[in-house]
């Protein structure tokens, strides 16, 4: 153990000298600001040493058991007193036994007789030096504890991204021993190749000191058994006292099993999504068998009519769900499959036969929000069956539909070149259920409704992206 200048205790100096005159008058030279610890022979100096917490040795040369050089030397080859300043004390005077207790390892060599401010500055610069020193030594110790207990990974890389230092951690990550990567090129050896380049290039504008930060960002390692863990990085600049950039510091914690687990999070409620809405088409399939099983209870035309409309509407909300189940977004809607299933089912259910009535789509491939789908299916299941009941009285004809987006407007359109809803119909304004539902719909979603009577009847909806 080195001793140590505590703090609030006055620093402790032992006085070695085989004649208490010399021992008294160093107490009196020294104290009250000093602690003195009187020793007057070699042995019982270094007994002490052993013992205690010394922080100067003050030492005089010839003493009977063994001289002052001796003791000198015992100090300076014990770790635990090494040290210690040593400040010789000698009657002898020439440069040959300045030179000799220099070599033993002393810092100071003093002659008798001693001059009292001599004596005490050069205490108080050692100790100065001494304290330094073991401040320096505990803030080594600190931050080696701290790289060895961290558990984030630690790295120093230098400008030429030669990887300065690793911590226990680091290794423990990458899966090596310390030796096997100090001094090698970090981005060659740790950085996976399909990600070296912009690293590399990341790395370098950073530690030339242009940019800010380069922080918080996930990247991943590449371990010698060929394995990659994703690694947060918090990274520093280090800099000499001259302000020179010297290396980055950075901190990393690895995500893998985190990332692994979120995403194994987000695939399970992704099918447990696509579980909700197969269910919903089921039920609402059932839902439409119950409508088609009541209808068959009666015989008059127009409620079966009303039945079959009922199960109509029921059936292309059935087919929303059907879409989102198959694809992989849950919000979105690929809106020409949806326009297209819901047309091939009202096509099927609707009784055409001996009827030629052609159909022609123009429907971007955007995707839409579901609820926007439903009301959309919803409103061109009114209308597609309208076109099929009332335009054609010939049974012949032309039925499109359109739908594109512009800017954050869409427009959807859907036409036929029939004998045209009569005058004095007008949208919402009907007591029948179907042009008000169409009403309601375009209202819910924001959006406007425009008849156009020119040729035949063509209705046009608006609507904003929002
Ligand atoms: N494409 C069309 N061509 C000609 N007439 C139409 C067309 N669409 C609607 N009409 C006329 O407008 C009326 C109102 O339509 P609406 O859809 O509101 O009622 P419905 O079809 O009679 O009943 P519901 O839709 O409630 O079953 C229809 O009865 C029909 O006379
Ligand atoms: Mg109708």
């Amino acid at each position: 153990m080195g001793s140590k200048v505590q703090e609030n205790a006055l620093p402790r100096i032992l006085v070695v000298d085989d004649d208490q005159k010399n021992v008294e008058l160093m107490e009196a030279y020294l104290s009250p600001d000093y602690e003195m610890i009187p020793a007057y022979r070699g042995k019982e100096a270094l007994e002490i040493l052993e013992k205690e917490e010394i922080d100067l040795v003050l030492l005089d040369v010839m003493m009977p058991d063994m001289k002052g050089y001796e003791v000198c030397v015992k100090l300076k080859e014990n770790e635990n007193t090494q040290f210690i300043p040593i400040i010789i004390v000698s009657a002898l005077s020439r440069r040959k036994d300045r030179i000799q207790g220099l070599e033993a390892g002393a810092d100071e060599f003093l002659t008798k007789p001693i001059d009292q401010i001599e004596l005490k500055t050069r205490v108080k610069s050692l100790l100065r030096l001494k304290e330094l020193y073991d401040k320096n030594i505990a803030e080594k110790d600190l931050a080696k504890k701290y790289l060895e207990t961290a558990d984030v990974m630690l790295t120093v890389i230098d400008p030429d991204h030669k990887l300065k230092l690793i911590n226990k951690k680091g290794c423990k990550i990458i899966g090596c021993e310390e030796v096997d990567f100090i001094g090698t090129d970090f981005f060659k050896t740790l950085i996976p190749e399909r990600f070296r380049e912009k690293e590399i290039s990341d790395f370098d504008t950073f530690i030339s000191g242009k940019v800010d930060g380069l922080d918080n960002f996930e990247s991943p390692l590449l371990r010698p058994d060929g394995e990659e863990r994703i690694i947060n990085w918090h990274n520093t600049l280090l800099k000499d006292k001259d302000g020179k950039i010297t290396g980055m510091l950075s901190s990393g914690e690895d995500i893998t099993e985190k990332k692994r687990a979120e995403e194994a999070l987000a695939k399970a409620e992704e099918t447990h999504e696509k579980e909700i809405h197969h269910r919903i088409k089921n039920n609402l399939q059932i839902i439409a068998s119950l409508l088609d099983l009541e209808a068959s209870n009666f015989t008059d035309p127009r409620v079966i009519d009303a039945f079959e409309e009922s199960r109509n509407r029921v059936h292309s909300i059935s087919i929303a769900h059907e879409e989102l189940y198959r694809s992989r977004d849950m919000t979105n809607v690929a809106f020409r499959d949806y326009v297209n299933d819901v047309t091939n089912y009202l096509y099927q259910m609707n009784d055409l036969q001996g009827k030629d009535i052609e159909l022609s789509m123009d429907v971007e491939d955007i995707l839409l929000n579901v609820d926007k789908a439903i009301h959309l299916g919803l409103i061109l299941n009114e209308l597609i069956v309208n076109s099929f009941k009332y335009a054609f009285p010939e049974g012949k004809g032309n039925i499109s539909i359109a739908f594109h987006k512009k800017e954050e407007q869409f427009t959807f359109i859907v036409a036929d070149d029939g004998i045209g809803i009569p005058k004095g119909i007008e949208i919402g304004k009907t007591n029948t259920l179907g042009m008000q539902l169409v009403n309601e719909l375009v209202d819910q979603i924001g959006g406007n409704v425009h008849l156009n009577r020119s040729n035949g009847t063509e209705i046009t909806i608006t609507f904003k992206d929002r």
